[in-house]
């Protein structure tokens, strides 16, 4: 057995500023692809000699052949140690946890997340650093530029592991652990959480439905929910992941979990009702008759979570990345604690986690989670609610509502433009850019304008600064219309327009969304002219 170095040549696709390639599995299939990628992104890091690299996937089709390929380029470029999940199966939330638990150098982690996978389906990999979470830009960076100038791959020609036995292989010089994919991270759970209390609960008759949506929650939430907390057998539906998602769109929202919605609309709904995403890191919140913005819940998981063991000392403050509600931030007042506002994009919560300065973070995409990982986290949202209602013994509705009559209620809806055609939808964003400043002070509707900007972050931990991060126009009311392009959208341009509405403390809270915001929707269309620049006349999704 001998290492390789395989002549190659530079390849196009990554796009610059992503954390991570994603792409149809055909043209991750095409001779050199995946091997050009990983070698780029060794390329990009130093001092990996010796250490350990975690390496796991989301299950998708293609996965396994990944993972080989991963196994035998990480041994030829000189890791001492690969962790890989059983069945190359590991969940976004439980790699990252892998890596910080095992003090490893970085993982690769293998899902194109939400987006529906089989052989014309999504594939992707990218790169997480030793804190557990996505690389910094710093890195991507370095790897984009690598993929540019590429020459060359290392590999080994070595067989296959046996990814489906747990144990230990060496490949030329290098040990392949395959680790149960479940273990350390529901460990991690179990410290956490009181899972006594929502064992009893669920001994008391309390119905939940998790819907794993055929992807990697399955085996998780089988082993959790139906396991270690006595659900009943069931509890977990489409369990077993699928390389194809059983067909499905593994993304939980109220279009693709629509079964799941209707079920907890209905004379029969169980308590509790919850999905998570292709990897794992969504989640999506249903009570008995009552959805859950995301948010919402992450602001209800923010006054409650001291409810649970592993947050009883309190936070040290909540970060929401740009586009979400305020209803964080009305919270984050009231309990006296630091409230941050980042750019949409997971890796921007690592600096502030890693800084200590907050301690749970969400986005209004289902993502929430805290600093126990350094990736958002469905699993968690999911055991973190269970957790609340145990204590609390009352019903996501009274729990929601009772939220709302403390804090107010932040009305939220999100309106996609998918496939626009990428000109138009960037004249939209720039010629409203140019206009942002005279709007300050105008009134639309009753509403007046108090601010009008784009988007910018200052980093308070290391002084980054990104700009461009999506146009805000507030009124003095606090309600607020976002409008940004889509930076994961992969057939031409995503329009996105976040609208939000802010029903103080005492008023009514219990309009339907769309109704509550639809002058404040009418106008975002008419200062974005979206109708006239694209033909549009309504949205592709609205959540
Ligand atoms: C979307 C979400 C964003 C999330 C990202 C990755 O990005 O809006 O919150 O972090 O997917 O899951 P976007 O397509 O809006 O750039
Ligand atoms: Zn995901």
């Amino acid at each position: 057995m001998t290492i390789l170095t395989v002549e190659t040549t530079p390849f196009e696709g990554q796009k610059p500023g992503t954390s991570g390639l994603r792409k149809q599995v055909p043209v991750f299939r095409q001779p050199r692809y995946a091997e050009n990628y990983i070698q780029s992104i060794f390329d990009a890091l130093e001092g990996f000699a010796g250490k350990t690299l975690v390496i796991g996937g989301d299950g998708r089709y293609h996965n396994d052949a990944v993972i080989q390929t991963a196994i035998r380029m990480a041994s030829a470029n000189g890791f001492g140690h690969v962790l890989v999940g059983q069945g190359g199966i590991l969940s976004t939330p439980a790699a990252s946890h892998v890596i910080r638990h095992n003090k490893a150098f970085g993982g690769l982690v293998l899902s194109a997340s939400h987006n529906p996978g089989g052989p014309d389906g999504d594939f992707g990999l990218k790169y997480n650093a030793s804190n557990g979470g996505p690389a910094t830009e710093k890195i991507t960076d370095a790897v984009f530029a690598r993929t540019r100038t590429i020459a060359r791959y290392k590999i080994t020609d070595t067989p296959d592991i046996d990814l489906g036995a747990r144990g230990e292989t060496m490949v030329e010089g290098m040990t392949v652990t395959v680790i149960d994919a479940v273990a350390d991270y529901a460990d991690l759970m179990q410290s956490l959480f009181d899972f006594d209390a929502i064992r009893a609960m669920f001994k008391s008759g309390f119905r939940m439905r998790f819907d794993a949506m055929h992807a990697v929650t399955g085996p998780y939430a089988r082993r959790i929910l139906e396991g270690m907390l006595g659900a009943p057998e069931g509890t977990v539906v489409n369990g077993v992941p699928l390389p194809d998602f059983g067909g499905g769109h593994p993304d939980p929202n109220l279009v693709h979990a629509k079964g799941l919605y209707d079920l907890l609309m209905s004379d029969d709904a169980p308590d509790f009702g919850a999905a998570s995403d292709g990897d794992g890191d969504r989640n999506l919140i249903i009570g008995r008759g009552q959805f859950v913005t995301p948010s919402d819940s992450l602001a209800l998981l923010a006054a409650n979570a001291h409810l649970a063991p592993g947050y009883a000392g309190g936070l040290s403050g909540i970060a929401r990345s740009m586009p979400t509600s305020a209803a964080a931030d009305r919270v984050a007042e009231k309990m006296g604690l630091a409230i941050y506002e980042t750019p949409t994009g997971w890796k921007f919560f690592g600096n502030l986690l890693d800084a200590g300065r907050v301690t749970i973070c969400g986005e209004e995409s289902a993502g929430t989670g805290s600093n126990h990982v350094r990736e958002k986290d469905g699993l968690w949202a999911v055991l973190l609610w269970l957790n609340i209602l145990a204590v609390r013994k009352q019903s996501v509705r009274d729990i929601v509502a009772e939220h709302w009559r403390t804090y107010g209620r932040s009305y939220y809806t999100r309106h996609d433009y998918e496939e626009v055609e990428t000109g138009a939808a960037n004249k939209l964003v720039e010629d409203l850019h140019a206009r942002l400043p005279n709007l300050i002070g105008q009134e639309f509707g009753g509403y007046t304008v108090a601010y009008a900007d784009d988007f910018t972050y200052h980093d308070p931990v290391d002084g980054s600064v990104a700009t461009n991060q999506g146009l805000r126009i507030g009124f003095a009311d606090g309600s607020r219309i976002v409008v940004r392009l889509s930076g994961t959208g992969t057939v031409g341009a995503t329009l996105r327009f976040y609208v939000e509405r802010y029903e103080p403390a005492g008023g009514n809270h219990f309009e339907e969304t769309q109704k509550a915001l639809a002058p404040l929707i009418a106008i975002a269309a008419t200062l974005t002219g979206i109708a006239e620049r694209t033909g549009r006349d309504a949205p592709t999704v609205i959540t």
